[in-house]
């Protein structure tokens, strides 16, 4: 069906400019992100999607608007994964591309995040480049205002010098984002290096400079901010044009049946088999066109949403529902700014970004700073990341505060600030009527009508107005992090008047009191406690008293998580508020994390070159650059299909039936794939344990056995189609016939569902050490007690995804982003009936994996194998974040209880533990555990040693390979006991752990064959490690200290760890071309570990005798590592424990040492005919001739290695 006439009406089309490139879009889905019509409309992939919520920072772009009245450019980093496409109208975006790449030269950000090896994966690359510049930017125009103001600058938009940011500054940058694997320092050092007060010896390992001495500001790659992006000019002309002329949508009929127009600026239908079904974007321009606008959508069952920033969507997924978005970002009344000397008042469109600003900026009248606005912008810094209130506004926040409960803590600190509202009831043909009111009335009035809006908030920023009072404004916030997209647990503002009276003592004249993001709906002022503390003299009996009354006053909603951890927050904070006012010892020093500091002392020695040289990651540069090709960056083929898993939801049930009807019926919607589309001789596989051969099914087949096991997916034209069509499968359950689900270890014991371990009994599980019940029985002293460790979700930035091509001849080839090709090809050769030889697997890199692409991408990639293979189409998924924490199980849970002995000094001898593992539904590595969790358990010497271990099979997903699976675990248990023991006796921990350190006999004993024969050197480092961080020194100003403060504690700790590294078989080829240059393949994957650094680095040393260091060749830079890929190098195993880089250099190693035996004597012969010195060039343009090379007759120097390398404890 096609859309209704009206809707072919000509209209102004979006415009933006894209890395410099005018882009016109006269027809836009309303619904569209930033990031969606980037990645998938246009070249550019730099930004990438890793949360989709605006939690990440991956997706970050810079952009700018030009103000044709001020003529003023205003940059500024967004998430593009939450920004409306519809809203940058206008607006001039800039990627990581268009900041610098490989053709036009990198940017110095993305130069300096190579050099200082701030990349690992690199998929978080792209935005904190992004993060980076931002921040430059805000700084510039921060300093260029400045400039201006003072008289300097003659046009705002004119760039001037500046002295730039200070470290602290700069390390704000990356506030709104994460990265999984690099560890933030390097990061932070490339933030700190733009900063003008660094000093450059500070800045970590680096291959700008070999030696501190070297730290020279001319040595880091240069940055001029002459050279970046600028406005584009036709823009500004384009801008310039449009002012004065009426921006004018065209009346568009929103459902054609109704006879009724609404001036959508732009519209879009779908259609299927229910009919048509219409989205509209609407930009009224004043308050009488979204007046007009509002009363057409009255009473219309279409969900409408008023968009500023539309952050909200992060937080709360309700995009794809929504029919009509009304931008209300552009109304003159919501973006006032009204200043004096006494108060602000903002627009509610006004961003959070320009609020702080326009608090910065604020004076008293003396001129001097204002406390609250000071004490508001501190908070603020703390609220979401700097990218998240670039373009979420004020009035969004407070609205999500009233209307959702959601824990804002701009409404709990503008609460305390006193701060008014002006609320605006829009009436069709009157004049729209304006309510003032305080905010608590607001945040209690529950949802707006349909016909109101936030217009503004004002906001007292009062200062002392009397000699003998003061005024005081703190907040509080406890959140899972500090800085940085965390929403709060608690958070508090607290504003009062203060005096002395004669007795010199703190009288509160008035005070507020504003609690919020406690389990509450909306942020409340303690009234009651108020109203105690009103005029009186502070002491400690009131501070008690207002504690009491304050529990009774701030009490979480039912169902609220960490009830009591919430209010000890809040009681924490009303308690170090007062007791500042009253003592003079505060009951916490502040800390200030920024800047962060640390020392690195590396010697670089010239022996072993390169191996010894710090080499900066190959392909660095492009992960920053966005150039670096992730699979989900892959275009997609044409005719490509995209897939979404249909999950169970319950625990445990009979599957009943499964109904796609109405999912097919929905728009775009393709096939549903399940079970039945499995090929003839094809089976349910859907996960090949490569460790132990076990499989697991692809789709459940009469019984579910967790939340999120996969029914089948659904296949559309677009992600957002299949999700939506994913969404409205039905599937019909009974949860009878088939028992309660088992939901813990302890369910579990009770109805004997347990699994067996692998191997079946292995020597380091199965045996004791010595006897244990004698010792335990003979004990000076004897402990029990019980410890758990819970589960660990996995957040590789890059979800899980994958691509299926069907090729000629029965093949199908997947791109995927899997921690080993092998598995995938045998999970999908069996799924799909074919020979191995008919599936192709590649992997060039992993956005992080941490053992979530072990095993559990397996199942991923062979679904849509499976739909491709049935569609004859490609197909391709990419999990959104929820679905693939749903999917992906994270650690093992562990439940311990243990028996321990120990004499009077602490020396333990005796250790007896049950623990038990929980598996979920399958397996998965769970089996290996007790193997791996043996080793590191026996870090210390317990004198005799019993484990049990339990593997509990439950009705939870299945638990996988998390970063050192059971070595975490077990390492957490064994300190447990060595604290349990050391507070037991009122000895420091770490005397306990020094006094069971093992000896080498002892180590031998617990470990047998896998204490290796390269000696015991846990000792010696445990002692260099004490010798260098001083920890005795330390644990006596610590224990001064501690006596001495009276709220503020600290500690000191050492751990030992050792952990079990065994290596895989490997395969590498070495290939050698004419012209010099060098590829390799090697059976590990790159997932930012740096295994293809390793290899170039170990090939070119292995190559050393061929090439002539320093005179002839970089070396390393003439070898490319390639793509897994398995049809070219087959047979490989996965990545995992730590040791595929080493076993990758060792494979790729031992090709070279051929290539060496037969290119030595052509060199040698080459030497002696020509005379004088061979080079690199010149050898292997010889060798190209068939006949040169004595006694070997071939052109083709390739060469595939097996090569098993066994490494022992160290
Ligand atoms: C990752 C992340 C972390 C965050 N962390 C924090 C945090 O730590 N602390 C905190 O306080 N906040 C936090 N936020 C919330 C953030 O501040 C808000 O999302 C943002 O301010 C909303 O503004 P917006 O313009 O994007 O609103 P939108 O998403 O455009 O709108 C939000 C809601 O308000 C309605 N609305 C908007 N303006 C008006 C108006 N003028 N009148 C009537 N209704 C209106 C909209 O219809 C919608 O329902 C976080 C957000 C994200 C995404
Ligand atoms: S912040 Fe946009 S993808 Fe994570
Ligand atoms: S390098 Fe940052 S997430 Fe991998």
């Amino acid at each position: 069906m096609g859309a209704p006439s009206s809707l072919n009406a000509v209209h102004r089309p979006l415009v933006f400019s894209l890395n410099g490139q005018r882009v016109e879009l006269s027809s836009v889905d309303p619904s569209t992100t930033l990031l969606s019509y980037i990645r998938s409309e246009t070249r550019f992939r730099g930004p990438k999607r890793g949360c989709g919520e605006g939690g990440c920072g991956a997706c970050l772009v810079m952009l700018a608007k030009y103000n044709p009245k001020t003529k003023e450019v205003k940059e500024s980093s967004v998430n593009s994964c939450l920004v409306m496409l519809c809203s940058i109208d206008g607006c001039a975006i800039t990627t990581t591309e268009g900041l610098g790449n490989q053709r036009d030269g990198f940017h110095a950000i993305q130069k300096r995040l190579s050099a200082f090896h701030g990349s690992q994966c690199g998929f978080c690359t792209p935005g904190m480049t992004m993060a980076i510049y931002g921040h430059l930017k805000h700084e510039q125009q921060h300093q260029q205002k400045e400039t201006a103001e003072n008289g300097n600058c003659t046009n705002g938009a004119v760039a001037k010098p500046c002295s730039g940011p200070t470290s602290q500054e700069m390390e704000r940058a990356i506030q709104g984002n994460i990265c999984r694997c690099t560890g933030y320092r390097p990061i932070l050092d490339v933030c700190k290096s733009f900063a003008s007060d660094v000093d450059l010896e500070d800045l970590g390992l680096n291959t700008c400079w070999a030696d501190k001495a070297e730290a020279k500001e001319e040595k880091l790659p240069l940055y001029d901010p002459k050279g970046d992006p600028t406005f584009p000019k036709f823009l500004i002309d384009e801008l310039e044009a449009r002012k004065g002329i009426q921006e004018n949508g065209h009346a568009r009929t929103l459902r054609e049946e109704d006879g009724e127009s609404l001036k959508a600026r732009f519209t879009h239908v779908d259609s299927n088999m229910e009919g048509e079904k219409m989205r509209a974007w609407v930009s009224p321009k004043s308050l009488d066109e979204l007046s007009a606008a509002l009363k057409q959508l009255k009473g219309r069952k279409d969900r409408v949403k008023l968009v500023v920033g539309n952050t909200s969507s992060g937080l709360y997924k309700e995009i794809a529902t929504i029919d009509v978005f009304v931008d209300i970002s552009q109304i003159p009344e919501l973006l006032t700014v009204n200043k004096n000397s006494r108060s602000l008042e903002v627009g509610a469109a006004t961003r959070i970004s320009e609020l702080m600003d326009y608090l910065v900026d604020f004076r008293n009248k003396d001129g001097t700073g204002n406390v609250v606005a000071e004490g508001l912008v501190d908070h603020a810094k703390k609220l979401a990341g700097g990218h998240v209130r670039n373009w979420g506004s004020v009035g969004g926040n407070l609205v999500m505060a009233q209307k959702f409960a959601f824990e804002s803590d701009l409404a709990t600190i503008l609460l305390g600030a006193g701060a008014l509202v002006k609320v605006v009831t829009l009436t069709e043909g009157s004049e729209p009527s304006v309510a003032e009111m305080p905010l608590d009335d607001f945040l209690a009035k529950g949802t707006l009508n349909e016909d109101g809006l936030l217009q503004s908030v004002y906001i007292p920023l009062i200062s002392d107005s009397k000699t003998d009072s003061k005024i005081v404004f703190k907040s509080y916030r406890g959140a899972p992090r500090p800085y940085g997209n965390a929403v709060s647990y608690g958070n508090a503002a607290f504003l009062a008047n203060v005096s002395r009276n004669e007795k010199d003592e703190t009288v509160i004249e008035s005070v507020r009191l504003a609690f919020g993001a406690f389990g509450t709906n909306h942020a409340i002022r303690a009234f009651k406690v108020e109203e105690l503390l009103k005029g009186k003299a502070l002491s400690l009996s009131l501070i008690k008293e207002s504690v009491a009354l304050l529990k009774k006053e701030v009490v979480p909603l039912e169902g609220t998580s960490k009830k009591d951890y919430r209010v000890s927050l809040l009681v924490g904070f009303i308690f170090d508020f007062l007791n500042s006012l009253l003592s003079k010892e505060p009951t916490v020093t502040p800390t200030n994390l920024f800047p962060h500091t640390g020392k690195q002392n590396i010697t670089i020695a010239d022996d072993n070159y390169p191996l010894s040289q710090p080499t900066a990651k190959f392909l660095s540069q492009q992960q920053a650059s966005g150039e670096a090709t992730y699979c989900d960056d892959i275009p997609s083929p044409p005719r490509c299909l995209y897939a979404a898993f249909v999950l169970s939801t319950e625990p445990h049930a009979r599957i009943k039936g499964i109904d796609a009807t109405a999912a097919l019926e929905s728009v775009g919607a393709v096939d549903f794939v399940s079970l039945n589309d499995i090929p003839k001789g094809g089976g349910n596989k859907g996960i090949f344990n490569a460790f132990d051969h076990s499989e697991e099914t692809l789709f459940a087949e009469d019984i579910v056995g967790y939340v999120g096991q996969p029914l089948g997916v659904m296949v559309a034209d677009t992600y957002d189609h299949a999700r939506l069509a994913a969404g409205r499968v039905c599937v019909d359950y009974d949860t009878h016939s088939v028992g309660a689900p088992v939901m813990n270890c302890h369910d579990a014991l009770a109805q004997g569902s347990t699994l067996p371990t692998y191997p079946p009994s292995p020597l380091s599980v199965k045996h004791p050490i010595g006897n244990v019940e004698k010792a335990l029985a003979e004990a000076e002293f004897n402990l029990e007690g019980t410890v758990s460790t819970k589960s660990q979700n996995h957040f590789y930035m890059e979800t899980q995804t994958s691509l299926a091509i069907p090729d000629e001849d029965e093949c199908i080839t997947i791109y995927t982003a899997c921690q080993g090709v092998d598995p995938v090809q045998q999970s999908v050769a069996k799924c799909l009936n074919l020979p191995l030889n008919n599936v192709r697997i590649i992997t060039r890199r992993l956005g992080g994996g941490f053992g979530g692409k072990a095993t559990r991408n397996i199942q991923i990639s062979t679904a849509v194998a499976l739909a491709a293979y049935k569609l004859r189409r490609p197909v391709r998924i990419s999990l959104d974040r929820n679905t693939d924490m749903q999917m992906v199980g994270g650690r093992n849970p562990t439940e311990t209880s243990y028996r321990v002995s120990f004499t009077k000094s602490g020396k333990i001898t005796a250790l007896k533990a049950d623990i038990l593992l929980e598996s979920g539904w399958y397996a998965d590595v769970t089996n290996f555990l007790p193997l791996l969790m043996s080793g590191t358990l026996k870090k210390y010497n317990w004198g005799t040693f019993d484990v049990k271990y339990t593997i509990c099979k439950t009705n939870n997903v299945p638990k996988t390979s998390v970063r050192g699976p059971g070595h975490c675990e077990a390492s957490a248990i064994a300190d447990a006991v060595m604290n349990h023991v050391a507070s037991y006796l009122g000895i420091s921990g770490n005397k306990v752990r020094d006094e069971n350190l093992h000896t080498p006999e002892s180590f031998q004993l617990f470990q047998g064959e896998g204490s290796g024969d390269v000696g015991f050197t846990l000792p010696a480092i445990w002692e260099r490690a004490k010798a260098l961080s001083k920890l005795e020194e330390r644990e006596k100003q610590i224990e001064t200290f501690n006596e001495q403060s009276k709220w503020l504690k600290r500690g000191i700790s050492i751990v030992p760890s050792v952990y079990g590294v065994s290596s895989y078989p490997m395969t590498a080829t070495v290939s050698i071309f004419k012209d010099g240059s060098i590829v390799v393949e090697v059976g590990g994957v790159e997932m930012g570990q740096g295994l293809y650094t390793k290899v170039r680095q170990a090939v070119a040393f292995s190559l050393r005798s061929l090439w002539n260091k320093g005179k002839d060749v970089d070396m390393v830079s003439k070898i490319r590592v390639l793509q897994q890929d398995s049809f070219s190098l087959p047979n490989t195993f996965a990545d995992g424990g730590s040791t595929t880089s080493e076993s990758s250099c060792a494979a790729a190693s031992q090709a070279c040492e051929v290539l060496v035996q037969r290119l030595q004597p052509v060199k040698e012969k080459l030497a002696k005919d020509k005379g004088g010195e061979v080079t690199w060039a010149d050898l292997c343009m010889t060798v190209r001739s068939w006949f040169y090379t004595p006694g070997v007759h071939s052109r083709t120097l390739r060469c595939n290695f097996f090569v098993t390398i066994i490494l022992c404890y160290v």
